[in-house]
């Protein structure tokens, strides 16, 4: 562990089958106005808004919903649920969805009692340190896995006018109080969207795990959650209601992202930047647009962290570097990622996201740069998208 880091997440997690009957306790600790947020109606085909609902009402709770909160959640939407908790003055905001809901309710909490219009440009373009209004705690209950939104501070919101999707990492009086994470609960997400999910967190280890060339404790952990996230999805995909399966993709959704294994990593994250300008302009989903780009962006970035790359393609996918050179051991990695990708169901063309050639240009040069073993120009993400266009 060569860099000083510190740690702290103050998210409380109740985890397991029965962990929605912690909801009555913590509700009780809140006052009476929740706001309910929640998405396009998953949670109430499954059966989950009812057992919320019912926990609610038991605690006599006044409930102000705000529905409808997509996937890659809309500035407007996330100034309208503000409005609601200014005008009834909202003790907590309740997220029960995915990560999209769970990002907005964050939003909710920080442009509510914020003063001005600028928030989104404040808060999420020019990352401001936080002021001193008044922010409403948030909660939740997670139906979707990937993002690891349920014990972060993250939040990311799209400007749909201008075309901006931007994240922005939340200090801990942001992170959600406590967040209810029953595996069952995530048996009804379509295929499509676990496969999303999963590949997110698999986004979010590389996104830590590509960067340094020390010997990092977090390395190990994330090896370790890597090689069991690509193993559960497997089974996962032949047996949706698989509860272990579900529960340890769901656990290493959480800990990939709770800036546990970012402890001491420079990292790298901008296969995430060009992914939220892929959104901004597809409205892609999230883990989707991670994996056509993370196979092109491995392919032109490896010669720059080669050992690591090594390490990855022997220690994750077994590759055998017997009488190979490194490079092509490196290269072997990244072909076995993509063909393990292929057979999840997951996407590796932009063109099947419904990106056209002509946007290619503008996605590009609006990302954020950044880059870990190498900084990357607008240039090269340019002929990074191209290379994985079709
Ligand atoms: O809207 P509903 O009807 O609920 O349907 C959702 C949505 O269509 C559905 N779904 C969720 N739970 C379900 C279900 N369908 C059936 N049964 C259930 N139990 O799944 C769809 C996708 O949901 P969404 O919340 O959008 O997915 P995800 O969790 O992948 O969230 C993606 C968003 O999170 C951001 C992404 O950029 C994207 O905007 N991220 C947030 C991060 C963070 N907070 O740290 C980090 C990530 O890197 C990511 O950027
Ligand atoms: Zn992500």
């Amino acid at each position: 562990m060569k860099y000083d880091f510190s740690f702290q997440n103050a998210t409380k997690i109740y985890f397991g089958k029965d962990s929605l009957n912690n909801l009555e306790a913590e509700l009780n600790n809140y006052g009476k106005n929740i706001l309910l947020a929640y998405g396009g109606g998953s949670i109430k085909r499954n059966g989950i808004y009812d057992k919320v609902i019912a926990i609610l009402n038991k605690c006599n709770k006044n409930v102000i919903e705000c529905s409808g909160i997509l996937p890659n959640p809309a500035l407007s939407k996330m100034l309208e649920g503000a409005k609601l908790v200014r005008e009834n003055n909202v003790d907590l905001i309740l997220a029960v969805g995915g990560g999209s809901v769970v990002d907005c309710a964050k939003g909710i909490s920080v442009a509510s009692h914020y003063e001005g219009d600028d928030v989104f440009q404040r808060y999420w373009v020019d990352c401001a340190p936080l002021g001193d209004h008044k922010l409403v705690p948030v909660a939740s209950v997670l139906t979707m896995v990937g993002t690891g939104s349920e014990m972060n501070g993250g939040s990311v919101i799209s400007d749909t006018v201008n075309k901006i999707k931007n994240g922005r990492v939340f200090p801990p009086i942001v992170y959600p109080k406590f967040s209810i994470l029953n595996p069952e609960f995530t048996y009804t997400v379509p295929k499509y969207q676990m496969v999303s999910g999963v590949f997110d967190i698999m986004s979010h280890l590389m996104e830590q795990y590509f960067s340094g060339d020390d010997d990092n404790t977090s390395d190990y952990l994330i090896e370790g959650i890597y090689k069991n996230v690509i193993r559960a999805v497997k089974i996962a995909i032949e047996d949706p209601t698989n509860y272990e399966a579900r529960s340890n993709i769901m656990w290493d959704a959480t800990v990939a992202l709770n800036q546990l294994v970012a402890c001491s990593k420079t990292q790298d994250w901008e296969v995430h930047m060009i992914e939220h300008q892929l959104s901004a302009y597809t409205d892609c989903a999230h883990g989707m647009g991670l994996c056509a780009i993370s196979m092109p962006y491995y392919r032109y970035i490896y010669k720059f962290g080669l050992h690591k790359f090594v390490r990855f393609a022997k220690e994750i996918w077994k590759v055998d570097a017997t009488g190979k050179t490194d490079e092509q051991v490196a290269l072997e990695g990244i072909d076995c990622m993509e063909k393990f990708a292929k057979e999840c169901g997951m996407v590796t063309t932009l063109k099947e996201l419904g990106a056209t050639k002509e946007m290619l240009p503008d996605i590009a040069n609006s990302c954020i740069l950044g880059g870990g073993y190498k900084e990357v120009t607008h240039e090269e993400i340019l002929e990074i998208l191209k290379n994985c266009y079709e």
